[in-house]
């Protein structure tokens, strides 16, 4: 499904209307139908050391718990007892107690398979048989060091479309690594135009002077141009070992590199809930969570080798730094954008040809909303 090119054209595209940012129910659609139907990031493999360690996330409108069920195998169910519903852990994570998942109402008790092994006082309730209720389960895997579930498998979205980012990110071997810092933002935007921001560096010499001193933002080329997983690398300017504030890396530049690969910064979008960023010496992502059509939750987590990370001369700081100076000029300027496109003054804008990795965002975007256009 990729395809490499360096041919930029935005065809004479133009932006969504603006309903697509505005609308409460666009979003409640997205919720119900889009979210679902994709893999959404849960966290980082790590996370799932120990058999019986477990997360919870919410994908969409569905609480979800993922759990180590085995050394070699994760599972992932929806967070909901059989019995009356009432989500079954109500812990962000952590180590689950005997190996089993126990309802907090009544105490019926599931096993890591999500199979029903204790409901008190069920035993003489006619009709019941404990092998019709174990909690209902969705899809898990793991992907270049990182954790994804997916609700809705059967909505048409080829399974495997994670794949050509991992032959990508193969030299980082991210899944070896520890995260070593993570910021947290409320964006007033809507999810997509943070995809859409992140996605183009049209903006870069207006809205990023410290960025455009250390990569030049036409250096953008498209490598993954077919969605759900777009982007591609920009190169560093002679003398800039990565992107952090001195320019100088944090720490040793990751050695499977290639040449070229030593001096890029690489962005990639994985529609709808992660932006993944990795650098010569340290390795980004977004988690992108949407709260409403209006409100974004972002966290940015740094990975590095553990070996780095317990470096002295280890720098993460610098990164960090830098990218929360980025990320707020970014989320400012979409919060000017939410504002003027919810206006009766918008009018879907012409694209430039430097934003033609957003014309196919919206694209894909729009083939997943057909059912709510009919709707
Ligand atoms: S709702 Fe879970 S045991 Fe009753
Ligand atoms: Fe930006």
């Amino acid at each position: 499904m990729s395809t490499t090119t360096n041919v930029r054209s935005s065809a004479g595209a133009l932006t969504l209307p603006a309903k697509y940012y505005a609308s409460p129910a666009v979003f409640q659609y997205e919720q119900k139908t889009v979210f679902p139907a994709h893999w959404s990031y849960v966290g980082h493999i790590r996370e799932f050391e120990s058999v019986g360690s477990f997360k919870t996330v919410t994908i969409g409108n569905d609480p979800i718990v993922v759990v180590r069920s085995a050394p070699e195998k994760l599972a992932a169910f929806y967070n909901v007892c059989r019995h009356r519903g009432t989500m079954v852990e109500e812990r962000s994570c952590g180590v689950l107690n005997n190996g089993s998942i126990s309802c907090p109402y009544h105490a019926w008790r599931y096993d890591m398979t999500g199979k029903l092994v204790a409901a008190p006082n069920m035993q003489n309730v006619d009709g019941f048989d404990a092998e019709d209720f174990g909690l209902i389960g969705v899809d898990v895997c793991e992907k270049f060091g990182f954790v994804f579930v997916r609700l809705n498998s059967d909505a048409g979205v080829a399974r495997d479309y994670l794949d050509p980012l991992q032959e990508i990110l193969r030299p980082w071997d991210v899944a070896n690594q520890v995260r070593c810092g993570k910021l947290h933002y409320q964006v007033n935007a809507n999810w997509k135009l943070l995809f859409l921001n992140y996605s183009e560096c049209y903006h870069c010499p207006i809205i990023h002077p410290a960025l455009s001193k250390l990569t030049p933002y036409k250096s953008a080329s498209n490598e993954l141009v077919s969605a759900p997983v777009l982007g591609g690398p920009m190169n560093l300017k002679e003398g800039v070992a990565s992107l952090t504030e001195s320019g100088d890396a944090v720490g040793p530049i990751y050695p499977a590199l290639n040449v070229t690969q030593k001096h890029e910064v690489r962005f990639f979008t994985i529609f709808p809930t992660m932006f993944v960023s990795p650098h010569p010496d340290y390795f980004m992502i977004h988690r992108i969570l949407p709260q409403s059509c209006s409100q974004t939750s972002v966290s940015c987590e740094f990975y590095a080798p553990k070996s780095t990370v317990d470096s002295d001369q280890f720098d993460i700081q610098s990164a960090m730094k830098f990218w929360d100076t980025t990320n707020r000029q970014d989320w400012k300027v979409s919060e000017m954008a939410q504002t003027g496109i919810s206006s009766s003054g918008y009018r879907p804008g012409p694209y430039s040809n430097l934003e033609s990795v957003l014309v196919q965002f919206d694209r894909y975007y729009m083939s997943c909303m057909c059912g709510f256009e009919n709707e």
